[in-house]
């Protein structure tokens, strides 16, 4: 068991320093895969999900090492082998060994990959694109003899079948053209390593990403960018808190979405070019949507739920991404947070919270009992938390340092 104690009702003050990015991190360490030489990736999160990355990578005989953030590789000795599903299915992104081992050994099996589950998560966006690449689907298997370039139309601006599509095309017979890509900062971080690795990619960031493939890719180097999401999350923890929260190292910029829901609920928020700090006295009630990048992020609705709950006044978040994402609800119940689910839009009714025992349900989910648990005075346990730390590094020394009181128990 791995839970967190909380003494909750501690305003947080203070400065956390942003992360690197979780999502690039994992992207750019699967991409590695098609590259041949020694790589080096800086502002690496350690975090659970990177943790299963590099076992990954080992298993398929590239070399790691992971120190202060630093992640050095080399692919001299890259195999293919069967790997380990126990560790395929703890995340989505075992999803990207779709593209990479089909462009690096030309067959791939349909990995089980696992993650947050918000129900069905279908990888049907990500073997059409590889069709398109040439690819042939056997059961569980696609194999292809090469890769040739293509215009790839996705249905839905997925980020797993964006990422999957420009690894793969990166290693096909000339252009690809993807129309409708996901424009998240991952997307970009992940076109700027395997630019340097010599690949030739440009428009990531847009809905439009155009790759000069089949090129002979060597090792490269990034620093990855501030991670949204965490960043999000501190801000928010600050305001349950009625504290005042700063995050550093950050990009304000990837937040736009998160900043006009602050305006609405009066929330001040003053922005440097690589610093935010949030405050407010009683934060109003609003309504939201969540959509792709740079929309509202599906992966700060359960937090921001948790803080709408504490407002007075009615909610409603309509999740558009993933239809389903409101199983962490029964999570914040104990602790007075009040909802309604009609179809994909939660109803939130502004409470008091109390102190109370609950446990994580998925890594988003159980960062929002976090802050519930940090707003209610006393003392409240919180099981199940090794899933947050798949995407918060340090999340106990940082938020010791912003005054809260919290230990981790494993047993
Ligand atoms: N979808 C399909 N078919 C597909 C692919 C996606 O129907 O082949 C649907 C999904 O079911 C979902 C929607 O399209 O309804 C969006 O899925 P997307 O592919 O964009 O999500 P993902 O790649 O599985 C990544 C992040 C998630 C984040 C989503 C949306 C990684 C490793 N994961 O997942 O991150 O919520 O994009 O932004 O990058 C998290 O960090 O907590 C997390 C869950």
């Amino acid at each position: 068991m791995s839970a967190f104690i909380i003494n909750g009702g501690r305003p947080l003050f203070g400065t956390v320093t942003a992360q690197g990015s979780k999502n690039s991190a994992v992207a750019v360490l699967i991409a590695s895969i098609i590259t041949d030489g020694v790589s080096e990736i800086y502002d690496v999160p350690d975090i659970l999900d990177v943790r299963v990355c590099l076992e990954l990578l080992g298993c398929l005989g590239i070399k790691t090492e992971f120190s202060n953030g630093k992640v050095t590789l080399d692919t001299g000795g890259v195999k293919k082998t069967e790997l380990p599903h126990e560790c395929i299915n703890k995340m989505r992104a075992s999803s990207y060994l779709i593209g990479a081992e089909l462009a690096r050994f030309g067959e791939c099996t349909l990995p089980d990959s696992g993650g947050c589950n918000f129900g069905s998560r279908p990888v049907n966006y990500h073997i059409n694109a590889m069709r398109s690449l040439g690819a042939i689907c056997n059961g569980d298997r696609l194999v292809c003899n090469k890769l040739t370039g293509n215009t790839v139309r996705l249905p839905y601006p997925s980020v797993g079948a964006t990422v999957n599509t420009i690894i793969a095309a990166s290693k096909a017979d000339g252009m690809t053209i993807i129309e409708n890509t996901a424009r998240e900062p991952h997307i970009e971080d992940l076109a700027k390593y395997l630019n340097s690795c010599g690949a030739e990619i440009s428009g990531a960031g847009t809905a439009c990403v155009i790759i000069k493939g089949n090129k002979k890719l060597h090792g490269g180097s990034i620093k990855l960018c501030p991670d949204m999401i965490e960043t999000g999350t501190y801000l928010i923890y600050g305001l349950m808190t009625h504290g005042r929260v700063t995050v550093k190292d950050t990009a304000p910029y990837q937040l736009s979405s998160l900043f006009d829901v602050f305006d609405r609920m009066g929330i001040s928020t003053e922005v440097q070019k690589d610093t935010v700090t949030v405050y407010a006295k009683n934060p109003r009630s609003t309504d939201i949507t969540t959509s792709p990048y740079p929309g509202f992020p599906t992966d700060l609705q359960p937090q921001i739920s948790a803080l709408l709950g504490m407002s007075d006044g009615i909610s409603h978040i309509n999740e558009t991404v993933f239809a389903q994402r409101f199983g962490y609800t029964r999570s914040l119940s104990p602790f007075g947070f009040s909802c309604n689910i009609e179809n994909s839009v939660l109803k939130i009714k502004g409470a008091q919270y109390k102190k109370a025992c609950s446990r994580a349900t998925d890594l988003r989910g159980g960062a929002a009992v976090i802050g519930t648990a940090l707003s209610a005075k006393g003392e409240s346990v919180i099981e199940n938390v090794q899933l947050v730390m798949r995407g918060y590094s340090d999340i106990v020394e940082k938020l010791t340092a912003l005054g809260a009181e919290i230990v981790y128990k494993y047993e």
